[in-house]
């Protein structure tokens, strides 16, 4: 599914075109010392954007020769393309590459690639320069566009080659990339994040907040749905302050205004909205939407004021609750999901009481729900009243009960009604269902043939099972 972006930076694409041809020598050289395709694996961690990454970095190792497989057991090119917003994260990335050096030792030839957020961090790579010394490529999150160079490189030294950039004003896309799903697909709208949540290491990892040009971002929508793709991710930390650092500054509703027009195309998401920059004229423009789906995800983090401004999130409990009625108030139907924390520094019990209630009070159609971890750098990590485990446990347990009970209620509303669904895949529990997701995001089983994969059908809700549906299709 070969699909290239925008275009961009001219001189820097020409370039890489000729580091992937060299790279594509060196594969053909492993693959007559092999006697077969070798084969990589591309492990995500993280965020949608992270996955979008993901799909550049296969279509370079695709294009250079290399068969994708999920297999890592199998695979000659294993690459980690990481996050470090929760340090679990950090761990599973530790803990597996533990499990990769016992491999390599089997394997000589087998090359092991490192790259994403969390090797913006220096404390990490100094703990794999020590500790992990056969890791054989590192890279961050600004320089991914020179994959195919840094692969050359690999191929050509023995040592390990790390190149980490702390920054960067260049947006190269047109790339080969290779996507996950035929009939829908995630667009990096912009880059980077310039809120700097007091908890957060985004803004630190992935630098200044850069916009890409409403040209480009049509042209790469427009050649997406002539190569099948039906539904688009418009993908950014914060896609409110979209456009506002252009040359020729453009509202985020206008941009989804531009991609309503796209022919052929059938559905826009977008993720994520700051509450603070979320306008009057996004929830008009999404009333009047024929694309938009009916979904929000509106993080709020936390409902106490107090922990709100330790959390640099630029709004209180009542002007959160007040753009929610709004917003409700325009979509009746829409659903709406949400981040929150608890435990961030200082968060007593009687806070989370108030993120309770901020719970009960919208009725949230999900919300993922993260106990605080501590990020080196971050203004957060150096407050002093950190919050003891037993009372964060407390608090989370307590929350994710509301969390549950108020998801299952908004859920059960739907029941017996009939909806648009967009086939997505075979349901991995029983092959002869198919599973559709629908405009709310929701998911719903019913029997189909596998052909409709990519078309959008209509759904009979019939059955809830908590958190969603079965049910078939209305002819
Ligand atoms: N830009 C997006 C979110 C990016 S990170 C936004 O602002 O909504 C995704 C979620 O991870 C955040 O919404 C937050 O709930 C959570 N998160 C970020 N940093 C965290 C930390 N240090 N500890 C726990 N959760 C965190
Ligand atoms: Fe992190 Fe806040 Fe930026 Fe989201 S908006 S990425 S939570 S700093
Ligand atoms: Fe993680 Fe980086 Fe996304 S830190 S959440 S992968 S932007």
């Amino acid at each position: 599914m070969g699909q290239y972006a925008s275009r961009n930076d001219a001189q820097e694409l020409a370039m890489q075109q000729v580091y992937m041809e060299k790279a594509a020598f060196y594969v053909a050289e492993l693959k007559r010392q092999l006697g077969r395709q070798p084969l990589c694996c591309v492990t995500t961690f993280g965020c949608q954007m992270n996955a979008r990454d993901s799909e550049k970095l296969l279509g370079i190792l695709t294009r250079i020769g290399y068969a994708a497989t999920t297999e890592e057991k199998e695979a000659d090119f294993v690459i980690y393309n990481t996050c470090t917003v929760r340090d679990n994260a950090n761990q599973r990335v530790y803990g597996r590459l533990g499990f990769l050096n016992s491999m390599k030792r089997n394997k000589p030839h087998l090359k092991v690639a490192l790259c994403g957020c969390m090797m913006q961090e220096r404390s990490v790579i100094e703990k794999i320069t020590k500790s992990y010394r056969f890791v054989d490529l590192i890279f961050g999150t600004h320089n991914i566009f020179k994959f195919a160079q840094l692969l050359v490189t690999m191929f050509e030294n023995h040592e390990m080659i790390i190149d980490i950039w702390q920054e960067t004003d260049q947006i190269v896309e047109e790339l080969p990339v290779n996507r996950k799903y035929s009939y829908k697909s995630g667009i990096n709208i912009m880059f980077g994040c310039n809120n700097f949540c007091s908890y957060c290491i985004v803004p630190y990892v992935r630098g200044r907040e850069r916009s890409r040009d409403p040209k480009e971002i049509i042209q790469e929508i427009e050649h997406l749905v002539t190569d099948g793709v039906v539904e688009v991710m418009l993908l950014g930390q914060n896609v409110n302050s979209y456009g506002k650092n252009l040359e020729d500054p453009i509202t985020f509703a206008k941009l989804l205004q531009e991609v309503e027009q796209i022919e052929g195309l059938r559905r826009i998401r977008f993720m994520t909205s700051h509450p603070k920059d979320l306008s009057d004229e996004l929830i008009d423009v999404m009333k009047q939407s024929k694309k938009i789906c009916r979904h929000l995800h509106l993080p709020v983090q936390a409902g106490s004021d107090r922990i709100l401004q330790a959390m640099n999130r630029h709004y209180t409990k009542a002007q959160y609750l007040a753009l929610v009625d709004k917003i409700r108030t325009a979509m009746p139907d829409i659903a709406l999901t949400t981040d929150i924390i608890v435990g961030f520094p200082g968060e007593t019990i009687k806070d989370v009481e108030e993120t309770i209630d901020v719970v009960r009070k919208v009725q949230y159609d999900n919300a993922f729900t993260f106990i605080y971890s501590k990020r080196t750098g971050t203004p957060a990590a150096a407050m002093e009243d950190q919050v003891p485990e037993a009372v964060v446990h407390e608090g989370f347990d307590k929350l994710l009960k509301v969390v549950q009970e108020t998801a299952k209620e908004r859920a059960a509303l739907l029941q017996g009604k009939v909806m648009e669904a967009l086939v997505e895949e075979v349901n991995e529990q029983d092959a002869s269902l198919m599973t559709g997701r629908l405009s709310n995001n929701m998911l719903v089983h019913f029997p189909a043939s596998e052909s409709l994969i990519g078309q959008l059908v209509q759904v009979s809700l019939d059955e809830c099972h908590g958190f969603y549906y079965t049910g078939h299709i209305v002819k």
